[in-house]
């Protein structure tokens, strides 16, 4: 077996050989003319290439002798409901839906938003887009109707596919009164709206608007896989900017579909048939690759778990799936393995199932912490991988490759680049820096197959956003170091986007909703550290010199509207009320160092600030609210 050094040097050296050969792996309707060309940033993978995402995640297994095996286990914890689909099953669901959303005008390159909770419908209609060459959208449960509206008025869906209800602990999430406030606000309004009623809530349908999803699957007739252009898009993903407006991130679909079927070996070292359980939400890109896509691709069964950590019922939620589904290898958030711990710190609960069948832990979506890391490691017996990845890579830039023969773990590290991903640290001028020494981390162009070819219908925002501060390379907006023996250290952001349980969010939007409350007249929002989180946003408000209003309502109004506006999945709790923000003489809002005060670190008096005096105000401001402590 080639070693992970042979192989990552000769994905650099012959990025088109390499891929090219991973490519044999996927099913091509017609072969592409060439494996690379176009010229940076707007290089295509398999251009000429025709293939079908749907054909190669479920027909080939359901015609190559993995029909009856399970390609979907629905294993729902807020509802007890286990539902399990085979290959075949599941491309019967698929095969009518597509018919539906056919019957419905949908074709390719036509957009569908899905806004559903983790039930197999989203899978099914994730994939019977795919079927169709239609681009799916979908768009995370936990946001509001205003970011709904947002993202339907940038892709302009021909049809929403919705459900009545999410289920989150303790409460009934009512998704169908969200999506109508989002539609009657959107400019663009879809055709058709496909809604699947569950019996935790029902929903109103509009006549001649809104089609129930029973209904429609009963009526449809299966419709086959349309091959597409591999450079065609599969599906927008909006993830979040430094301004109020999310980024619709694209993924092709040839490029995709080789990155994602070459990683479950190389990378997850999962062999057809095995399971395997991504642990997040299909409104994620975790979700998009590793509940979805990467799994059915790779012949293996994936899991589809409705539930949390913790609370459904219990913080043993993670070890009675492995065990009843015989998981072969899990992957989550660091924040889910802190929840926990924090409910299990010595681990009973592990104890208390067969969890033989797991053989390796992967974590992304934050920095994972040495203590969760040892954690983890301790109770479970595997080995735990730390692995970096983005919305716009839509798979890891950094991975200690098991399936390439695992590499010594470094605390705090997610290893050595991927293969593909020829990673650098710079100086804020590009030039390369010695080793250990922090600067912007970036990717030397070509990005490697199954990253983003584009933002949707936003050019010069793909181009000013990611390639034009270093030329010739991705600015992954990340911050870090690469050591001695080429461990990557990913320490920060370099933007505003903060972290919150494995979320991304943008502090700039929330700023956005702030500033719009009559009585604000300034604000900020920081990211501040959260033991379970990781990161939660903290408000800074400065209010109107007339107004006479008690500052705790206004905090209350202002906590109300950001989950109004942008969702609950924002966890804006709590802001400050202060008499004026810290700024440099050039008027930039200096966020860093109230984030530095929050959290009780050392700072430095900036150099440029206009006012040193303000940072006492901030300070006390923050200790009135529990913030601000040493230690
Ligand atoms: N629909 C509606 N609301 C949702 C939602 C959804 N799909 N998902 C989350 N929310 C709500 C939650 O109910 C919560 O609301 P609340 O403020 O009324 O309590 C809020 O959004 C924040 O949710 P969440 O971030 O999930 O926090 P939590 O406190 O409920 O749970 C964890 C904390 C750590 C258990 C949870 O964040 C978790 O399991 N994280 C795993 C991380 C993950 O999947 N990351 C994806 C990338 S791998
Ligand atoms: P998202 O696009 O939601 O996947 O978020 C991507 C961001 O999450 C990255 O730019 C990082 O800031 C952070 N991130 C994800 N995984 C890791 C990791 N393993 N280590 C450090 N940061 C991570």
């Amino acid at each position: 077996m080639r070693g992970y050094d042979e192989v990552y040097r000769h994905s650099i050296t012959d990025p088109a050989g390499f891929w090219g050969a991973a490519a044999a792996a996927v099913h091509w309707h017609k072969k592409w003319d060439a494996v690379l060309s176009g010229e940076a940033p707007f290089q295509r993978w398999f251009a000429g290439g025709e293939l079908n995402t749907c054909y190669n995640a479920l027909d080939v297994h359901a015609d190559g002798g993995r029909g009856g095996q399970l390609a979907l286990i629905y294993d729902s914890a807020v509802t007890g409901r286990l539902k399990t689909f085979t290959y075949a099953e599941l491309r019967e669901r698929v095969a009518r839906f597509a018919g539906a959303l056919a019957a419905h005008g949908v074709g390719r390159g036509d957009r569908v938003i899905v806004y559903m909770p983790m039930t197999p419908q989203a899978v099914v209609a994730m994939l019977a887009c795919a079927r169709l060459g239609a681009v799916h959208s979908v768009v995370f449960g936990g946001f509001a109707a205003d970011e709904l509206a947002v993202r339907i008025d940038d892709c302009k869906p021909k049809l929403v596919v919705s459900a009545s209800c999410g289920i989150e602990p303790g409460r009934v999430v009512e998704y169908k009164p969200l999506l109508d406030a989002a539609i009657a606000r959107a400019r663009h309004k879809p055709s058709a709206c496909i809604i699947l009623q569950r019996p935790q809530a029902r929903a109103e349908l509009t006549r001649g608007r809104d089609f129930d999803w029973k209904e429609e699957m009963d009526a449809a007739k299966p419709h086959d896989c349309v091959p597409v252009a591999a450079t065609d898009p599969l599906y927008i993903l909006y993830t979040s900017g430094t301004t109020g407006a999310p980024k619709g991130v694209v993924r092709d679909n040839g490029g995709h579909a080789v990155a994602l079927k070459w990683s479950m070996k190389n990378i997850y070292d999962v062999d057809p048939g095995e399971v395997f359980w991504a642990a997040s939400d299909v409104g994620w890109v975790v979700g998009h690759s590793y509940i979805v896509y990467a799994p059915l691709f790779n012949g293996n069964t994936t899991v589809l778990f409705e539930g949390k950590p913790v609370g459904t019922p219990d913080a043993g939620a993670f070890w009675r799936v492995i065990a009843q589904h015989r998981v072969k290898s899990l992957f989550t958030a660091p924040t889910a393995f802190r929840a926990i711990k924090k409910e299990d710190p010595d681990g009973g609960l592990v104890e208390k199932h067969d969890l033989s069948s797991l053989q390796s832990l992967f974590l992304a979506g934050e920095r994972t912490d040495p203590d969760t890391l040892h954690w983890a490691r301790d109770k479970l017996g595997v080995p735990v991988i730390d692995h970096w990845w983005q919305t716009e890579t839509g798979w890891s830039i950094c991975a200690n490759c098991l399936g390439l023969g695992a590499l010594p773990v470094k605390d705090g590290s997610p290893s050595k680049p991927a293969p593909g991903w020829d990673l650098r640290a710079v100086d804020a001028d590009g030039g390369a820096l010695a080793a250990g020494a922090v600067g912007a981390l970036v990717a030397k162009l070509p990005l490697p197959p199954g990253t983003f070819p584009a933002l949707w219908g936003a050019r010069e925002r793909f181009v000013e956003s990611y390639f034009k501060t270093f030329p010739g390379h991705y600015e992954t907006a990340d911050a870090g170091y690469i050591d001695d023996d080429g461990y990557v250290f990913v320490m920060a952001r370099t933007d505003d986007i903060i972290n919150v349980a494995g979320h991304r969010l943008s502090t700039g939007a929330m700023e956005e909703v702030l500033a719009a409350h009559p009585d604000v007249a300034e604000c900020a929002v920081t990211g501040v550290a959260d033991a379970l989180k990781g990161q939660v946003p903290l408000g800074f408000l400065v209010l109107n010199a007339n107004c006479k209003r008690g500052e705790e309502e206004i905090v209350t109004e202002a906590v109300r509207m950001v989950r109004d506006k942008i969702g609950p999945v924002a966890a804006f709790k709590q802001a400050a009320v202060v008499p004026r923000l810290p700024k440099t003489r050039s008027g930039k809002i200096l966020r860093a160092t109230m984030r530095k005060i929050a959290d009780g670190e050392e700072w430095k008096m900036p150099a440029t600030i206009d006012d040193p005096k303000i940072l006492d105000e901030i300070g006390a401001a923050l200790r009135g609210i529990g913030y601000a402590r040493k230690g």
